[in-house]
C-alpha cells in the first residue's frame, strides 16, 4: 500500500537552546499524524505541533489501548543525522500493537514518517556530546464509544523532543518483592501505556524511601530479576555480562540487544538466563566485583551504585574502568559513525 505524506511546514522556525530542556518537556516544531478507519491508514501528514481534538468517549481514554515506542536520532561525526536501530524499534512497535489488538503500521509509512519529520526538524537534533533527539511514535484507540471493545479507529502519531542523559548520577535501587510490574501471559513484553501507569505506585513508594528505581522481580517467585523502570537490568559479575533472558514479562530492549551484540563481538562472555537476587547476594557476599546497570534508549547505560536486597544494601562497582562504560563507549562510537556499523544499525536521514 502506498502512502503519501503531505507536509505542512511551519513558516517561522525557532529552535530553543536544546541543552536547557528537561527530558520530554519541549516538542520540536512538527509532528506526524495518520488516521486508521475502515481497515486502512489514510491522511498521513506532517503538521506543525498542535493539540489533538478527541472525543471524551475515545476508547483510549478508558480502556488503555495505547502503544508507544522510543528511539533516538543523533548527529554523527560527519554531520549527517542517523536514527538508531529504526528496524528493531519498528518490529517491536508492531509486536506491541499485535498484543493490544491494534492495527499494524506499514514499514514504509513508519520509516518515511520518521525520515520526513526528523529532516524537517533537523535543527533540533543536538550537536553536543550526550545530546540526541528523542523520537516517540505512538498509537491510540480513537473511536468514540464507551463500550468495552476493540477500537475500529486509531491515530498513529510521532512527536520528538531533544534529550540528554536521563540520569546524571549512579542509581540507588531496591529489589522489589511485594509489587509486580508484569506477569507471564500479561503485557510485560509490550510497550503499552498500562504497564507504566501500573508501575507508578510502587516506584513512587520506593522514591519516598530514597531509591531512584526498583528492580522488578517475577510475579510467581519474586526471586528472578526482571528489569528496572524503562531499562533492562544487566550485570557484570567477574567480568561476565549477565542479563535476565527475555520472557513474556520483560521488554525486548533495543539497547540490551545492542550491548549484548557488542559484548559478544568484543569477546566478552555473555549469559542470557534467569538471574535470581540470591545469586547477586552470593556474589556480593563472596566479595566479587559486581557491576549493575540499566540499559535503555533514554538512559543508555545507567550505572547502579547500590542495590538493597531484603533490607541489606550492597555496593556495586562503578569505577572508571568498569566494563559497562567500555560497552557504552563502543555503542557511542557506532552511533557517531566513528566505528564501523557492521549491522546497519544507523538509519541515515541525510
Ligand atoms: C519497561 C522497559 N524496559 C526496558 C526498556 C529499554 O528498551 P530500549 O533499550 O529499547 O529503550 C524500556 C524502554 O523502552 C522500557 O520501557
Amino acid at each position: 500500500m502506498e502512502h503519501t505524506i503531505s507536509i505542512m511546514a511551519q513558516a517561522e522556525r525557532k529552535v530553543t537552546d536544546t541543552k536547557t530542556i528537561p527530558f520530554g518537556k519541549v516538542p520540536t516544531e512538527h509532528m506526524f499524524i495518520a488516521e486508521y478507519a475502515d481497515g486502512k491508514w489514510s491522511n498521513a501528514r506532517v503538521t506543525p505541533f498542535q493539540n489533538l481534538v478527541l472525543s471524551p468517549m475515545a476508547l483510549c481514554l478508558h480502556y488503555g489501548q495505547t502503544v508507544f515506542e522510543g528511539m533516538k536520532a543523533f548527529v554523527m561525526e560527519d554531520g549527517r543525522i542517523n536514527v538508531f536501530r529504526i528496524d528493531k524499534h519498528y518490529a517491536r512497535f508492531n509486536k506491541s500493537l499485535d498484543r493490544m489488538c491494534m492495527p499494524e503500521v506499514p514499514k514504509k509509512l513508519f520509516t518515511e514518517a520518521i525520515r520526513q519529520l526528523v529532516s524537517l526538524d533537523a535543527d533540533w537534533v543536538p550537536r553536543d556530546a550526550d545530546g540526541s533527539l528523542y523520537i516517540r511514535p505512538f498509537m491510540i484507540a480513537s473511536e468514540d464509544r464507551i463500550g468495552v471493545k476493540v477500537s475500529d479507529e486509531y491515530l498513529f502519531m510521532i512527536v520528538c523532543s531533544p534529550a540528554y542523559l536521563y540520569y546524571t548520577q549512579p542509581l540507588r535501587v531496591k529489589v522489589e518483592t511485594e509489587y509486580v510490574r508484569a506477569a507471564e501471559g500479561g503485557t510485560g513484553m509490550a510497550k503499552c501505556g498500562g504497564n507504566y501507569g501500573g508501575a507508578f505506585y510502587p516506584t513512587s513508594k520506593a522514591r519516598a524511601e530514597g531509591f531512584d528505581q526498583v528492580l522488578w522481580t517475577d510475579a510467581k517467585t519474586h526471586e528472578l530479576i526482571e528489569e528496572s523502570g524503562t531499562m533492562n537490568a544487566m550485570f557484570f559479575i567477574d567480568d561476565k555480562l549477565i542479563t535476565p533472558a527475555l520472557s513474556g514479562s520483560i521488554l525486548d530492549g533495543v539497547t540490551r540487544d545492542s550491548l549484548i551484540t557488542i559484548a559478544r563481538e568484543k569477546g566478552m562472555i555473555v549469559e542470557e538466563r534467569p538471574v535470581t537476587y540470591r545469586e547477586l547476594v552470593a556474589a556480593f557476599e563472596a566479595g566479587k566485583r559486581v557491576e549493575a546497570f540499566g540499559a535503555g534508549t533514554a538512559a543508555v547505560v545507567a550505572p547502579i551504585a547500590s542495590i538493597v536486597i531484603e533490607g541489606v544494601e550492597y555496593n556495586c562497582y562503578t569505577e572508571q574502568d568498569a566494563n559497562m562504560y567500555k560497552l557504552r563507549e563502543y555503542l557511542y562510537a557506532i552511533r557517531k559513525g566513528v566505528a564501523p556499523d557492521t549491522h546497519n544499525w544507523n538509519y541515515i536521514i541525510g
